[in-house]
């Protein structure tokens, strides 16, 4: 079987990954049936990516440093997932991670097809504003081609995806974290992250979903009402292993939610949000509703009770916590 360069650059990077010792050059090089020039090739790639590889005469490559960046051959390596990340598609830098992966769901892509990138010019943020995109955050658009969800429970898909975050990011640092409805994650009283679920649909029928997630994990300048884990604990953390985490998480709960076990799923979502019994103002696209947050229905639509009594159900919308 012919390997291609892309493909070899992944697999000196796995032999160099997994081994505490040197790896001698010759022997890289006879294992893939490649010159030591062709080999030498592949190690400036990856030193071009920012990998710190020492070579010593004798003994041979050793990786020393990586710049955890959410390379695709990072990000696959020991993934084990079914199908959530088999397809990742990185950028240093893009307008918006929505943007490129819309455009690759309109050409047919598989479902699963991930788009990363380390920055972004112009990240789309819910209800049309903008979301700040520094170096140091985790931006991911994943595609979903739903099949038995139907269009009318497709908002559980964004409330799950922000469970989902939630308990990678508990899993993997140890830091709790909360939500407001829908899928704004705090930590604290500031933001944290955010989730941008886009949908293409003909009448009743959902052609594909496409969901943004923006992270603020080593991020340290941000707008004021936004926090990173770096902020919060003056640490760095690897966004690698988080974003990995994330996609296992992702596809664990969305495979749930297919199978029809979204009750259980959004009752775990409400043990996160911290908004029960509160005051709230919610802006919805040409009203403004108050009253107390009582919960969220089967589809995961805002329940709130109004002075009156009566219960609304908000199906989106942007919600402040008043009292
Ligand atoms: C929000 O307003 O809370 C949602 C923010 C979603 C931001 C993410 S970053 C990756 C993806 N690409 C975008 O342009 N937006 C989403």
């Amino acid at each position: 079987m012919s390997k291609n360069d892309k493909d070899l650059d992944y697999e000196i990077f796995k032999e160099l990954k997994e081994s505490n010792n040197y790896l001698s050059g010759q022997n890289l090089a006879n294992k893939f049936r490649i010159s030591r020039q062709g080999l030498w090739k592949h190690i400036k790639n990856l030193t071009d990516c920012g990998y710190k590889i020492e070579a010593v005469p004798r003994l041979g490559y050793k990786i020393k440093n990586s710049p955890d960046k959410l390379y695709p051959w990072e990000l696959r390596y020991n993934l084990n997932t079914k199908f959530i990340g088999k397809n990742i598609y990185f950028k240093d830098f893009l307008n918006s991670t929505q943007e490129f992966i819309f455009k690759l769901a309109q050409s047919g892509s598989p479902a699963g097809t991930v788009v990363v990138a380390e920055r972004q010019k112009k990240g789309k943020g819910r209800m049309g504003r903008a979301w700040a995109s520094p170096k140091g955050g985790v931006y991911l658009s994943c595609l979903l081609r739903p099949k038995s969800i139907l269009l009318k429970d497709v908002s559980q898909i964004s409330l799950v995806i922000a469970l989902a975050c939630i308990e990678a990011i508990k899993k993997e640092t140890g830091i709790a974290l909360s939500v407001k409805w829908p899928n704004d994650i705090f930590l604290g009283n500031k933001k944290l992250g955010g989730i941008l679920c886009e949908i293409s649909a003909e009448a009743d029928k959902v052609n594909f979903v496409v969901v943004g997630i923006g992270l603020n994990i080593n991020s340290t300048v941000l707008p004021k009402e936004a926090v990173s884990l770096r902020l919060h604990t003056n640490k760095s953390f690897s966004k690698v292993s988080l974003t990995k985490e994330i996609f296992r998480q992702i596809e664990a709960y969305y495979l749930e939610l297919e199978r029809g076990n979204g009750k259980k799923l959004l009752k775990e979502w409400q043990k996160y949000c911290f908004l029960w019994g509160s005051r709230i103002r919610v802006k919805v696209l040409d009203r403004t509703i108050e009253g107390e947050a009582a919960g969220i229905d089967q589809r995961g639509y805002l329940l709130v009770r109004q002075d009156t009594g009566l219960i609304d159900k908000v199906s989106s919308g942007d919600v402040i916590k008043i009292m």
